[in-house]
């Protein structure tokens, strides 16, 4: 299964959380739904503050920059190892340019621009689809490494 194909099949419901994003309280539940599920599957505080960090930004975009979507997340499997998939969508005004809204410094609200390109560092899989006028979909997984 190729790294973008898992997010189109169907999420695995025992795990799944589904949070509606339209205001800042809706970034905290986001937040706190995404470090209790990353503690269930077994990340430890480190990596939970990572994952809490890329839905802290997905969903402040949400709010930002489409008014309100949604944001999924549910224990995924990837390489016979546990991971964390999270998929942030909305129907707001999308983004023209997906290279130039994934580079350090690029912001069109007088942000730093460190949202995307900081949570495409902070996981494994990274994938954002998004045209003018058609909304945005991110999709994001971080697999669960053995402690050594
Ligand atoms: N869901 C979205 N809908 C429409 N445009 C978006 C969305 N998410 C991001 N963008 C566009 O991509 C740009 C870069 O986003 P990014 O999160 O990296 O930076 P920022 O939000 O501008 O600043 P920061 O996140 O550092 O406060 C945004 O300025 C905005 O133009
Ligand atoms: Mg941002």
């Amino acid at each position: 299964m190729s790294d973008l194909e898992k997010f189109y099949l169907k999420p695995d419901k025992n795990t799944l959380k589904e949070i509606i994003v339209e205001n800042e309280w809706d970034i905290v539940v986001a937040r706190q739904e995404g470090r209790e599920l990353a503690r269930q599957i077994g990340f430890n505080e480190v990596d939970q503050a990572r994952i809490t960090t890329a839905l802290s930004e997905l969903a402040r975009n949400i709010v930002s920059y489409a008014g309100s979507g949604q944001i999924k997340m549910w224990k995924g499997e990837s390489q016979g190892r546990f991971s964390i998939c999270i998929i942030a969508e909305d129907n707001g005004p999308g983004i023209q340019d997906i290279k130039l809204a994934l580079q350090d410094g690029y912001s069109t609200s007088k942000g730093l621009g460190a949202g995307l390109p900081g949570v495409k560092r902070l996981v494994d899989t990274f994938f954002i689809k998004s045209k003018a006028g058609q909304g945005c979909f991110v999709a994001i997984e971080k697999i669960l490494r053995r402690n050594l």
